[in-house]
């Protein structure tokens, strides 16, 4: 195989088999809201908001499998306040649960007014996303397991099992209907 620069750790891949904690994929992303993001009312669109949590989500699933990863799915996204043009976006994600290759990486993001330093950053909102590391061909490979070092890792870790339960749970509901 040939080195893809682009793609950092393509070619450099871990033993999938010793587990990681949670601190060592951990990444956190900021920016500021511009003008050319935002909707008529002067908001920040949705949107770009799920592309920045996405964002931060991939670098958490590519560190912590040591290579390549896509989202497979997301399945929630809360948005609990409005982002405004000039605002500092932060982006914290980090690895909630992980199986045979897939991941789920919770997000959530903050909002500060850039020129404010004493405002307190406000919770915009929370996403939960599910990654699958993938070969060179595209296929699923195996992760590494997490190791969980708080008791906020631990129950991210029974919550997202919880959340994958149900999603497991409606794709085979739905997929039982499709073949009737
Ligand atoms: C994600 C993808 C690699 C899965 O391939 P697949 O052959 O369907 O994989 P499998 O059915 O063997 O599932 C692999 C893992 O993903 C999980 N998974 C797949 N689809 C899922 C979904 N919709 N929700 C939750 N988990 C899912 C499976 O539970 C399994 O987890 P585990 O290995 O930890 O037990 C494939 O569907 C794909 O390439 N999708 C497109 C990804 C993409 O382009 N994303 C957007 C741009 S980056």
């Amino acid at each position: 195989m040939t080195d893809d620069a682009t793609v950092p750790g393509m070619t450099e891949r871990s033993e999938a088999t010793t587990a990681r904690p949670t601190s060592y994929s951990r990444v956190s992303l900021g920016i500021m809201a511009h003008s050319s993001e935002a909707n008529l009312l002067g908001n920040v669109h949705g949107g770009e908001i799920m592309k920045l949590a996405d964002s931060t989500a991939g670098a958490v699933a590519h560190r912590h499998s040591g290579g390549p990863a896509v989202t497979a799915a997301m399945d929630e996204m809360t948005f609990l306040a409005p982002v405004h043009v000039g605002d500092i976006i932060k982006t914290y994600a980090q690895v909630n649960w992980a199986g045979t290759s897939s991941m789920e990486i919770g997000v959530r993001v903050e909002a500060q007014p850039w020129g404010n330093a004493s405002d307190e950053p406000v919770h915009v909102a929370s996403a939960y996303f599910v990654f699958v590391a993938i070969d060179e061909e595209g296929h699923p490979r195996p992760v590494p397991p997490l190791e969980t070092e708080t008791e906020a890792d631990v129950r991210r870790r029974r919550e997202a099992e919880i959340r994958r339960a149900h999603r497991l749970a409606r794709k085979a509901e739905i997929d039982q209907g499709r073949e009737a």
